[in-house]
């Protein structure tokens, strides 16, 4: 596959989706062609599966439930989205991926993390993607900020506990693989947190 499939992951609030944003806009002014999509969801099949996992109303889900439908959401995302893209050659930045379901899912419910790591494996025939932009925010500052927002959603109402133990995890990911994982400090500007992925971007463009 001829494109580039790149990931933003980190806290929620961390500011994945304004730098998901901003890099689209890199792309569009050095006319290379990009989609943007996230997770769970980017297709109406995948998007009802997103509304399930989401809705508060599904209290008492089970966490094997839970992870097998974001495996589940991912595996028509994959195959829907990602994959014609990537053999079109487009650059596919994606909000959330695998590394996400590992962080929330495995260590956050008390799931072993190889067996997740083993379904999404499953259901993306291993697709990985080639750069991982970590936005690393201490998870209090995170839930801070969208707070503004309004209600919690299923995950986010979990408590800083929960959402301090997935920024660990995210943390401990990009330390076993350094070579796609790039850590961004999420309380630095918006603009120099730009100015960074704007850089690697242009470097694995070879611009
Ligand atoms: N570096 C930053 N400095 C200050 N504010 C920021 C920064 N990055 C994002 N914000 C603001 O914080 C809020 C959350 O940002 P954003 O929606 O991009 O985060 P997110 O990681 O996508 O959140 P979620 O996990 O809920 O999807 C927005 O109001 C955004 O404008
Ligand atoms: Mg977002």
């Amino acid at each position: 596959m001829a494109g580039l499939f790149i990931t933003f992951e980190g806290p929620d609030g961390a500011g994945k989706t304004t730098q998901l944003k901003l890099l689209a806009h890199h792309l569009q002014s050095l006319g290379i062609p990009y989609i943007v999509t996230r997770e769970p969801g980017g297709t109406p099949l995948a998007d009802k599966i997103r509304a399930l996992l989401l809705d508060v109303q599904n209290e008492n889900m089970a966490p094997k439930t839970e992870a097998l439908l974001y495996a589940a959401s991912r595996a028509q995302h994959v195959e829907e989205v990602i994959k014609p893209a990537l053999v079109r050659g487009d650059v596919v930045l994606c909000d959330r991926y695998i590394d996400a379901s590992i962080a929330y899912q495995a260590v956050g419910l008390n799931l072993s993390p190889d067996m997740i790591r083993r379904w999404s494996v499953e259901a993306t025939d291993g697709l990985w993607p080639h750069r991982t932009f970590l936005i690393d925010v201490p998870s209090e500052f995170g839930l801070s900020r969208i707070a503004a927002r309004g209600t919690p959603d299923r995950i986010e109402g979990r408590g800083v506990l929960y959402h301090e133990r997935v920024r660990r995890t995210f943390l401990e990911l990009a330390r076993q693989e350094p070579d796609r994982f790039v850590i961004l400090d999420g309380s630095a500007t918006i603009e120099a947190i730009a100015d960074q992925i704007r850089h690697e971007m242009n470097r694995l463009l070879n611009l």
